[in-house]
């Protein structure tokens, strides 16, 4: 979602900010704005379109910036569409106080009602600016503007993740935190505030991430921490240990297809030190304080969004199969509304790449309030998921830039897959048994390698298809979720309409759409279903549909049925996801590229959701 920097200290704040502002450019791109404050005086630009376009109209101003102070931010919009005055920065009827914001101030209509009966002039249809307005006020009255920000979300009802520089106090920055994730970067001489490490990792590692309600005061010599009561809080200092190249492109086109071709050592990573094949055993040290309560559970409930969903549906398949642990799988959004009863021994399981996705986060806080164990599978070092958490396992997929979930999806599949073994061990499973499961988990690595090792066929499909308007894709299993997912990447990046279903529950809706020119993507390993998802493909073909399988390499049968067939390595059923879903991203990417689409950057996601 949107993203923002800023910056304090002796340098020359103007390409700090741009560059990190592009660094965060993959979380919501629809408009950009920067602010800086120059001889006491604001300078500010903010318009639509992309960083790359912000950085050019600077340039264009032909006025040489060296600001040292300054802030931006990249928007998605979520209250008034993405245009130039929409975008952040805000500024209060005086332009004196400067501020931008990720989140959603839901009481913004009483503010303003409020604000403008007052004499206060609004210029855009943001929530966002009714806090430059409201800081205003307060300033008035306390002549402080930490004190300022402080009062003023006193009375805000929402989230928010915010920074405000005002030229009534030329040296700091005042930045607060609910909801929408914030840290400051501490460095020598000058500090920064982002809202994702990636923004200021070159300049700094060391990171202090700020918590729900609290508030901080950088100046360029250092930073104090207090909560919105004013009651000063110590912070830890962290260190972030991603390397740079990690979120750089490294030589591929695009993020998609790099961190496509990752997975064979992101799976590897996810395993790394907890799988121990000869012994069969599978240890993770966060989940070791809560490995009693797990044991004990009635049931599990996961509960994600958007991909980390679909990897939640297919981790139900593993936990109950494998370890017969009653799972249930929700979405987030809904599971917080819905007040389900939860009990003490349920255990909620949030998956989520960003750990920092508003509706997961909520759901998961609705869970602990009422008493369940609440753990986590994040991606994201230090994000709030992990660290409300009560245990969890990190992915350790490393950064994931492309807005379609690739790598992050694996690793969690790969995570799921591990604390099933540990789960099916501790309840009883045989050690031979379960070095059947721990031998064919650490072989999947190398054959998503050799998977990877040739997708010209995916290009093929993809050339052939590029132009349809519809696809479906089906799976049966564990490989339901897998045509889900399928289905998921190809619109988010290519724009076609396409739809995941269960092969069987085709012939209760679906089987309408076929014709001729309908492209059926159907996930067919061969598996204890196998027989069965071929007498749905032959219902494909009667009505002239244009097969295209994922099928295992020692199929023969296949070539009779399908148009296409890519060929994926045959592992364990319940594994199989994680490689059979590795050619429906590449096809995914393949078509919106040879459609033209930004594979990168689509059209109206965003990378983290911070909004519910
Ligand atoms: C957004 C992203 C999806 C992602 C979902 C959940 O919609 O565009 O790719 O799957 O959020 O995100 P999370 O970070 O919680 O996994």
């Amino acid at each position: 979602m949107c993203g923002i920097i800023g910056y304090i200290g002796h340098q020359n704040c103007v390409p700090i900010i741009l560059d990190g502002l592009q660094r965060l450019e993959y979380r919501g791109y629809d408009s950009a704005g920067i602010a800086l404050i120059e001889d006491g005086k604001f300078f500010g630009l903010k318009q639509a379109g992309k960083v790359s376009e912000l950085a050019a109209a600077l340039k264009a101003s032909g006025v040489s910036h060296t600001s040292c102070l300054g802030i931006g931010h990249t928007r998605w919009a979520t209250h008034g569409e993405p245009n130039d005055i929409n975008a952040h920065p805000h500024y209060d009827c005086r332009e004196e106080i400067a501020v931008i914001h990720n989140g959603i101030v839901e009481n913004f209509g009483s503010i303003k009602t409020r604000l403008t009966r007052q004499g206060h002039t609004f210029r855009s249809n943001t929530d966002t600016e009714v806090l430059a307005h409201l800081i205003e006020e307060m300033y008035a009255k306390s002549h402080d503007l930490c004190a300022a920000v402080r009062l003023a979300l006193a009375e805000v009802e929402g989230t928010y993740g915010l920074v405000v520089i005002s030229v009534h106090e030329p040296d700091k920055i005042i930045v607060a935190r609910k909801g929408s994730p914030l840290l400051i970067g501490v460095g020598d001489g000058e500090n920064f505030v982002a809202s994702d490490a990636s923004a200021i990792v070159d300049h700094t590692r060391q990171v202090v991430y700020l918590a729900d309600g609290e508030v901080a005061e950088l100046t360029a010599s250092g930073f104090r921490t207090m909560t919105i009561d004013d009651v000063a809080v110590e912070k830890e200092v962290e260190e972030v240990t991603f390397e740079l190249a990690q979120i750089e492109r490294g030589g591929y086109e695009h993020f998609m297809l790099k961190e496509i071709h990752e997975q064979p050592e992101t799976i590897r990573n996810g395993m790394r030190g907890r799988l121990q094949v000869e012994e069969a055993e599978v240890v993770l040290g966060g989940l070791r304080d809560v490995k009693e309560k797990m044991l004990n559970a009635r049931r599990f409930i996961i509960t994600a969004c958007g991909t980390s969903w679909h990897a939640g549906l297919v981790g139900e398949y593993m936990l109950e199969q494998i370890a017969k642990i009653p799972v249930e799988v929700e979405y987030a959004s809904e599971f917080r509304y819905r007040n389900p009863p939860i009990m003490p021994d349920d255990v909620v399981l949030c998956i989520s790449q960003s750990g920092e996705t508003a509706d997961t986060l909520a759901a998961m806080r609705e869970a602990k309030r009422k008493g369940a164990t609440v753990l986590g599978i994040v991606n994201v070092v230090g994000s709030s998921i992990a660290r409300e958490s009560q245990g969890g396992v990190y992915i350790h997929a490393g950064p994931e830039i492309g807005v379609a979930s690739t790598k992050a999806f694996t690793s969690q599949l790969t995570v799921l897959a591990l604390i099933t073994i540990m789960m099916a061990r501790a309840k009883g499973m045989s050690k031979e048994d379960a070095r059947v499961l721990t031998r064919e988990l650490a072989c999947v690595p190398d054959k998503v390698e050799h998977l990877l090792q040739n997708t010209d066929l995916v290009r093929t499909v993809a050339e052939e298809f590029k132009d349809t308007s519809n696809f479906l894709y089906l799976g049966r299993g564990a490989n339901f979720p897998v045509a889900l997912e399928g289905a998921l990447k190809l619109k988010e990046i290519s724009y076609i309409h396409a739809e995941g279903y269960p092969a069987a529950e085709m012939k209760h809706g679906p089987i309408a759409l076929i014709d001729e020119h309908m492209p059926v993507v159907v996930v067919v390993p061969k598996d204890a279903i196998y027989e069965k998802v071929l007498s749905n493909i032959q219902e494909v073909r009667a009505r002239k549909g244009r097969v295209i399988a994922i099928a295992n390499e020692d199929d023969t049968e296949i070539d009779k049925l399908a148009e296409f067939v890519i060929r994926v390595p045959r592992t364990y059923s319940y594994f199989g996801p994680i490689i059979n879903v590795i050619p429906l991203q590449l096809l995914a990417y393949s078509i919106a590229v040879a459609r033209g689409c930004n594979v990168d950057q689509p059209r109206n996601l965003a990378k983290s959701v911070t909004v519910e």
